[in-house]
């Protein structure tokens, strides 16, 4: 968030409002962008979301027939990155070609299609919206971020690499689940006749599926539809439990621990979290959807550097190409942060996957500012006695964020209480009423 501090957090929980209020009295027409139900509006109809979740699941549609989109977002690692290895170190995962990487850390899938199509806010002066970590996905096309997303990692050759957006639409009408593709379709639904050799061309890279002008647009139009039902799975319940801590507190059937407590006060109050991930009241998703560069360092064992020693994750700006947007990425939601599928699965954190730790974000908003640069530390320890220069030096967030004065046991009780937004706090035999 780049706005005054004020229009920043209009979105804070009803506990926090006075407060805000009483801070914002300097400036009362702050105006009030709300997110609405109408700007989250969009063609993603519920009734898509089992053949979603088919899509979602299904290895085949990849070139090799050995990743879904569910390899690099698992359900059990709350729908992020599952490989430990992986996120100890680069944090970037191989495609379905293995010894092809992107560049950036898998978000999140889940949560993210309440992202409004991405707009400008002249005010605050930053993107709002969008899914991706740059935003590119903006979703002007089909009036949904996530499914324009869903389009993307099929045919993207360091991700699923089928050859032609025809191989995905051929190999779900194809699929065990064809019978919920024909329902998607409806009565009216046409079923493509591909050509004969269609198998043996989609096994192939650089292939493209001749089809007559006609159908292609009919193919590209269900091919926008699979967008659409991958969209409908993520916006689903399974996907969006709200099953967390801190939905149990809110809903008045659980308590937090003294230190989950105080570390909420923190978030809302000296460590300024609540500005960019606001905490606002029951299913709160803990971003605005705005995008700043907040400092984060580069991460040296990102497979991209092997091939470009000089790479550079301009984010929003690389994408746009303004200067002014250089280095900005999403606000992630913090939901599920530390859920991880199996007994000491590691995470990692931020686009870069540079932390390996809660505790290390949280030492680093607090102390960015505070430590000296490792450059100019004879024995550099990464966050012990300096943090690296960002990875983007333009555009860094230096108002909200890099000293805000917490001692160790607030930087703590802040830890405690995002563990608090795991999802599945009952499942792991948490009865209502317990701590
Ligand atoms: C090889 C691993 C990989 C596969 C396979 C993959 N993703 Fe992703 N996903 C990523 C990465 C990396 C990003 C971030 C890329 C970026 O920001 O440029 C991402 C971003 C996303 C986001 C954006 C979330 C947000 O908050 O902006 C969603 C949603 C998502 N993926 C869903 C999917 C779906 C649906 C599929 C299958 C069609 C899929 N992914 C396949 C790695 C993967
Ligand atoms: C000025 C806006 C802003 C403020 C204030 C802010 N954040 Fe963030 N947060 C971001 C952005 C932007 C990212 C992603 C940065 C990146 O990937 O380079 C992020 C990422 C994170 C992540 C990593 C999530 C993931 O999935 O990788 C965590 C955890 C986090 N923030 C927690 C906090 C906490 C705790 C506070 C308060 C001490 C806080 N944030 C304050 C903007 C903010």
């Amino acid at each position: 968030m780049t706005g005054s501090a004020c229009t920043a957090r209009r979105a804070v929980s009803a506990a926090m409002l006075t407060l805000i209020l009483a801070a914002c009295q300097d400036d009362p027409s702050a105006p009030a962008t709300e997110l609405t139900a109408a700007s989250r509006a969009s063609a993603v109809r519920s009734s898509l979301a089992p053949l979603g979740k088919a899509v979602f699941n299904d290895e085949n549609l990849s070139l090799r027939r050995n990743q879904s989109c569910a390899s690099c977002h698992d359900a059990a690692w709350g729908f992020s990155s599952p490989n430990s290895r992986f996120n100890a170190a680069g944090a970037v995962l191989p495609g379905s070609v293995r010894d092809r990487f992107g560049n950036r850390k898998p978000p999140s899938a889940a949560y993210a299609t309440q992202a409004p199509v991405r707009f400008f806010d002249d005010v605050d002066e930053t993107y709002v919206g969008g899914n991706f970590w740059d935003g590119r996905a903006t979703g002007a096309r089909l009036g949904s971020p996530a499914a324009e997303q869903a389009l993307g990692p099929f045919v993207n050759p360091v991700e699923m690499a089928l050859p032609d957006p025809a191989c995905v639409v051929f190999r779900v009408s194809k699929g065990r689940y064809r019978q919920l593709f024909r329902e998607a379709l409806g009565r009216s639904g046409q079923v493509l006749t591909f050509p004969a050799n269609t198998e043996a061309l989609c096994a192939q890279e650089g292939s493209k599926i001749p089809l007559s002008p006609a159908d292609s647009t009919t193919m590209m139009a269900q091919y926008d539809l699979i967008g659409l039902a991958v969209a409908a799975f993520e916006a689903s319940p399974e996907v969006n439990s709200f099953s967390s801590k801190y939905d149990a507190v809110l809903a008045g059937q659980a308590r937090f621990t003294p230190d989950e407590a105080r570390g909420f006060g923190v978030y809302n109050g000296k460590g300024g979290c609540f500005a960019c991930h606001p905490a606002a009241g029951p299913q709160a998703l803990f971003t605005d959807y705005t995008y700043d560069n907040i400092g984060v360092p580069a991460n040296p064992e990102n497979p991209v550097y092997v091939g470009n020693p000089a790479f550079l994750d301009l984010g929003v700006g690389g994408h746009t190409g303004e200067p002014s947007e250089h280095g900005k990425v999403k606000v992630p939601t913090l939901r599920n942060l530390t859920r991880v599928g199996m007994r000491a699965g590691r995470k990692s954190y931020m686009h870069n996957g540079a932390f390996k730790s809660l505790e290390q974000v949280v030492h680093f908003y607090n102390t960015r500012d505070v430590l000296p640069a490792c450059d100019a530390v004879a024995r550099p320890r990464f966050g012990v006695n300096c943090w690296p220069a960002p990875e983007v030096t333009e555009n860094v967030n230096t108002d909200e964020l890099g000293n805000l004065g917490l001692n160790a046991s607030e930087e703590a009780a802040l830890v405690a209480f995002l563990h608090t937004l795991d999802d599945g706090y009952q499942a792991r035999g948490h009865a209502p009423g317990g701590i």
